[in-house]
Order: structure tokens, then C-alpha cells, then sequence
């Protein structure tokens, strides 16, 4: 029986360095894809490159939107400058709360937004195996929010994990990532 199995129990191995192997930052060191302090930093001016995002003119009404992100979203899209690069943003207001509608959000949007959730697309190589997305869960003042596993939601969330924003949005049509384009 043992014979019988270890060339599997090899090719599992092999697998799990295989898979880890991006997860290993260019020093030695292991880093999260996800959640580390580079990202934390690189979240924070986007956030402030996003400010005034509402009066920009690529936007949605405030919709009803799908689990899990909020009862009523809203977006909005423009090229914003991080680090002197443009870049792609897609911004997704999300709305909840007892008695949210699209007309209350619409008007209070402060009133019922519960997070503010990004894709940015970065430079080439940034994380080719998934169109080099930048993901951040913001809170409504621009924190970065963390997952039950106390890690913070900014970068490549969650890159190799069976759920998040990686492994989510890679079932959108088209093979973009973007589900607002789909039918
Ligand atoms: C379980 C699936 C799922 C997960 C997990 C998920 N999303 Fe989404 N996302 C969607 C769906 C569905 C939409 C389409 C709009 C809607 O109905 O809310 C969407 C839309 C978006 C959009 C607007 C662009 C688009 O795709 O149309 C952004 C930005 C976004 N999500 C960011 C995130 C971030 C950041 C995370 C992780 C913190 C995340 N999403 C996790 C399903 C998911």
C-alpha cells in the first residue's frame, strides 16, 4: 500500500512548493500575496488619489447589487496617478442597512455606505496570473478593512485561497474579472 502511494504523496508535495512558490518574497522571506504593510502603504494613496470620486463622470445610479457586497452599490471608474503611474480604478460603493433603498442611497450616500470596495490595475507583472488587480476593502473613511482571519484586504486578496476577491471575481464573464460588463 505505501508503495502504491508515494509517488502521489511526491506529486503532492511538489504541488504545495509549486503553489508556494509565489508567496516567497524575493529575499527569502515568506510574504502573505496579501495584507502586508507595502500594500497597506500603496492603499492609502490610492485612497487619497480617489478623493472627490464622486463627481466623476464614468459612473453607475446605485443599483441593486449581489452578495456580498451590500444590498445597493454603486460605481464609478476613471485613471487615477499612484506613484506618478496612471492606472485603472474601478470603485464600488456598497450600501446597506435596515430600510436602504437605491433612492435613499442615492441621496444620503454617506448615510447607509458600509465599505468601499477597489480594483486598481497595476503595473505588468504586478500579479500576471490575475491581470495584475490591486484589491483593497476600504472602510467609508478610507481604512483598510481586514477578513475574520485578521488580515488586512489590500493587494492580492486573496491570491491561492478558495474564497475573496480573486477567487470570486475569476468566475466573471469574459475572463476580466469584471462582473459589471457581463450580461
Ligand atoms: C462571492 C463573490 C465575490 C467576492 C468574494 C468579491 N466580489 Fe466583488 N463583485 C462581485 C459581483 C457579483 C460584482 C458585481 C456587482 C454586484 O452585484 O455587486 C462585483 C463587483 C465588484 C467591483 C466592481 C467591478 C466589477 O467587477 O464589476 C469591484 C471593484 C469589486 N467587486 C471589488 C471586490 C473586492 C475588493 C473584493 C474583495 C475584498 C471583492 N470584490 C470580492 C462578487 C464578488
Amino acid at each position: 500500500m505505501f508503495t502504491k502511494w508515494t509517488p502521489m504523496v511526491v506529486l503532492a508535495a511538489a504541488l504545495v512548493a509549486a503553489v508556494s512558490l509565489p508567496m516567497q518574497a524575493q529575499d527569502g522571506e515568506m510574504a502573505a500575496p496579501f495584507g502586508g504593510e507595502e500594500d497597506v502603504a500603496y492603499a492609502g494613496k490610492v485612497w487619497e488619489a480617489m478623493n472627490g470620486y464622486r463627481n466623476w463622470k464614468l459612473s453607475t445610479p446605485v443599483y441593486k447589487g449581489q452578495s456580498p457586497h451590500g444590498a445597493y452599490v454603486r460605481l464609478f471608474s476613471t485613471y487615477i496617478t499612484v506613484e506618478g503611474e496612471a492606472h485603472p480604478i474601478i470603485i464600488k460603493e456598497n450600501f446597506g442597512g435596515q430600510g436602504v433603498s437605491a433612492e435613499v442611497a442615492t441621496e444620503n450616500p454617506d448615510e447607509w455606505l458600509k465599505a468601499v470596495t477597489i480594483m486598481l490595475q497595476r503595473e505588468e507583472g504586478y500579479d500576471s496570473d490575475n491581470d495584475n488587480w490591486f484589491w483593497v476593502k476600504f472602510s467609508p473613511t478610507g481604512e483598510v478593512l481586514k477578513n475574520p482571519m485578521d488580515m488586512k484586504l489590500a493587494g492580492r486578496v486573496a491570491k491561492g485561497m478558495p474564497k475573496g476577491c480573486i477567487a470570486c471575481h475569476s468566475n466573471a464573464g469574459g475572463d476580466d474579472y469584471l462582473f459589471s460588463n457581463d450580461e
